[in-house]
C-alpha cells in the first residue's frame, strides 16, 4: 500500500508541474501565433522569457528608451504590449497613455510594484491600493509638505557643509556618484530619524547597500541570491528601526520629545479618520520604503547635475550667479531659509531639465483591475501597465531639439501637462516631490559656491541597472573657488 501510495505521489508530483507548463506553453504559443487583433499589438517575444532579454540590455545601452521608443514606432505610438519578467504587460505611451494612467487610479487600474517590492516591505504603501493607500498617503503628506519642509532647511544646510567638509574639501579628486550616495542616505537618517551617530548611520548604511540591490530583482530566496542577502539586510535594517521607534515612543510618552522632532514621531503620533495610530509593523515598513525610494532617485539626480555642470560652463556660470547672489545676502554662518529656496529659479530650471534628460526613475506599473478600452484596444483585466517619462521627453513633437539643454523650457508654464512627468502622476504620484526640489537645491548650493569641477571621464554614460547610474561613478577634479562662501 506504501509502495503504491509512494508511486501516486511521485505522478502526481511530476505530472502536475508538466502539465501546467504546458499548458503554458500551449497558451503562450497561441497567443504568438494567432495573436487577438482586440489587444493591443506588439511581440509577447519567446515563452516565460518573453522580450526581457531584448529589454535589459536597452537598459544598459546609452539609448535606454529605446526599448520603447523603437515598439511606439514599429507597433503603435499610442500602446503596445510586450512580455517583461513573466507578465503580459501594455506600455502606454505620450501624453494621452500617462493622463489616462494618472486618472483612472482606483478606477480602472491601480499601482502595482514587482513581487520583490511586496515581499520586502509587506506593510509598506507600495503594498496598498484604493482607501487604504489613501490613509497612508494622508499621514505622510503632512510630514513632506511645504510647513513641514520650511524646517528642514537648515538642517540640510548643516548636514550639507559637514559632508562638504568631510568629503569634498582638501581633496583634488571626488567620485560624485558613491559620495553623493552617502550624503543623501545620511540625511535621510538625521532628518527622517533623527539618526545623528556616524557609526550608527554607517552601520545602517552596510545594511541598506545590500538591501537596495535586492528590491527590484527576481525574488528567489536562497541563500546566496541578491534577493536573499536584501531580504536578511531588509531584517536587520527593520529590527534598528524598530529600536528607534520604541525609544521614541518612550520618550514621546513622558513628554521627552517634540511630536514634531521628526518624520517618525510624526508618524507615532499621527491618527488617521478613524482616529487608529499606525501599528509598529506598518512605522518600520514605510520608514523603510521612504529611506529606498527616495535614495537612488535623489543621488542620481544630485549626479546627473554635477555631470551636465561640468560640460555646460556657461550654464554652469549662471548657477555659480545665482548661488552667489544668495550667499552674499547672508550674515556670515547664517543658514539657508525656505525664502532662499524660493529664489533658485534658474537652478530648478536646470535641475528640471537633468530630470528630463536622465529621469531617475525610468517608469513605472499599474495593473488592469477591470476589462477597458484604450486606443481602440482592449485591455484585459490582470495586465500589467507600464509608463514612462521616456516616451515624451525625448520627442521631438513635445521638445524641439529634444537634446537641447535648454532651462528656459521651464520658463513660465513650462512644458505641455503629462509630457514631462519624472515625478509620476495622479493619486500615486511622488510623494517626495515637494521634498526633492530643497534637497537638491541646498546640496547644489553648497557645491557650486565653494567649487568648479571638470569630468575625469568625458561623456561618461549613465546606464540603467536597474536605475541610472553612472558607469563609472563619475569622478571629477575639483578646484575651490579663490574665495570661497
Ligand atoms: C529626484 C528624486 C525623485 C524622483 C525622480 C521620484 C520619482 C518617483 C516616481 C516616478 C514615482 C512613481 C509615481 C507613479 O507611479 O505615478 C515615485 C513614487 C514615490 N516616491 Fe518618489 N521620486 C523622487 C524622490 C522621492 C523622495 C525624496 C521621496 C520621499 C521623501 C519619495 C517618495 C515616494 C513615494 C512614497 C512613492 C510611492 C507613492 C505611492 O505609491 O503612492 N520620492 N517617485
Amino acid at each position: 500500500m506504501f509502495s503504491s501510495l509512494d508511486h501516486d505521489s511521485i505522478m502526481i508530483l511530476v505530472a502536475t508541474p508538466c502539465l501546467l507548463l504546458l499548458y503554458f506553453v500551449i497558451k503562450t504559443l497561441k497567443e504568438r501565433l494567432f495573436p487577438d487583433p482586440q489587444l493591443p499589438p506588439g511581440s509577447l517575444g519567446w515563452p516565460l522569457l518573453g522580450e526581457t532579454l531584448q529589454f535589459l540590455p536597452t537598459r544598459r545601452s546609452p539609448s535606454p528608451e529605446r526599448f520603447v521608443s523603437d515598439r511606439m514606432k514599429k507597433y503603435n505610438p499610442q500602446v503596445f504590449k510586450t512580455s517583461l519578467f513573466g507578465e503580459t504587460v501594455a506600455v502606454f505611451c505620450g501624453p494621452a497613455g500617462n493622463k489616462f494612467l494618472f486618472s483612472n487610479e482606483n478606477k480602472l487600474v491601480n499601482v502595482w510594484w514587482p513581487t520583490s517590492v511586496k515581499k520586502l516591505m509587506k506593510s509598506s504603501l507600495a503594498n496598498v491600493v484604493g482607501d487604504e493607500a489613501q490613509r497612508l498617503r494622508k499621514i505622510f503628506m503632512t510630514s513632506v509638505d511645504r510647513d513641514a519642509l520650511k524646517s528642514y532647511i537648515d538642517r540640510m544646510d548643516l548636514v550639507a557643509q559637514n559632508h562638504i567638509r568631510t568629503h569634498w574639501e582638501g581633496k583634488e579628486q571626488v567620485k560624485v556618484h558613491p559620495t553623493a550616495m552617502l550624503y543623501t542616505f545620511e540625511l535621510s537618517c538625521r532628518l527622517f530619524a533623527s539618526i545623528d551617530d556616524p557609526i550608527h548611520i554607517s552601520k545602517l548604511a552596510h545594511h541598506f547597500d545590500i538591501f537596495r540591490k535586492g528590491v527590484i530583482h527576481f525574488p528567489i530566496y536562497i541563500p546566496g541570491t541578491t534577493f536573499y542577502r536584501a531580504s536578511k539586510s531588509g531584517d536587520a535594517l527593520k529590527e534598528e528601526i524598530r529600536l528607534v521607534a520604541r525609544q521614541r515612543r518612550a520618550a514621546l510618552d513622558k513628554k521627552m520629545e517634540s511630536h514634531r522632532k521628526d518624520l517618525l514621531s510624526h508618524l507615532l503620533v499621527t491618527v488617521d479618520e478613524s482616529g487608529k495610530l499606525l501599528s509598529e509593523s506598518e512605522i518600520v515598513d514605510n520608514m523603510l520604503m521612504l529611506l529606498t525610494v527616495s535614495h537612488e532617485s535623489t543621488t542620481l539626480a544630485m549626479t546627473c547635475v554635477i555631470k551636465y555642470l561640468a560640460e555646460m560652463p556657461e550654464v554652469y556660470e549662471m548657477v555659480l550667479r545665482e548661488q552667489l547672489d544668495i550667499a552674499k545676502s547672508k550674515e556670515a554662518g547664517e543658514l539657508l531659509k525656505w525664502e532662499d529656496i524660493q529664489k533658485m529659479k534658474y537652478s530648478w530650471r536646470v535641475v528640471s531639465v537633468v530630470l528630463r534628460m536622465i529621469p531617475p526613475i525610468s517608469g513605472s506599473f499599474r495593473q488592469a483591475i477591470v476589462d477597458f478600452t484604450y486606443a481602440g484596444y482592449t485591455i484585459p483585466k490582470g495586465w500589467k501597465l507600464y509608463w514612462s517619462p521616456n516616451t515624451t521627453t525625448k520627442d521631438p513633437a513635445h521638445f524641439p531639439n529634444a537634446e537641447d539643454f535648454d532651462p528656459s523650457r521651464y520658463e513660465g508654464a513650462g512644458p505641455a501637462p503629462y509630457t514631462h512627468v519624472p515625478f509620476g502622476g495622479g493619486p500615486r504620484m511622488c510623494l517626495g516631490y515637494e521634498y526633492v526640489r530643497p534637497n537638491i537645491l541646498v546640496f547644489l548650493h553648497n557645491i557650486v559656491k565653494r567649487f568648479k569641477w571638470d569630468l575625469l571621464i568625458p561623456g561618461e554614460k549613465v546606464p540603467y541597472n536597474p536605475m541610472p547610474a553612472p558607469s563609472h561613478g563619475l569622478p571629477i577634479r575639483i578646484q575651490p573657488h579663490q574665495s570661497s562662501a
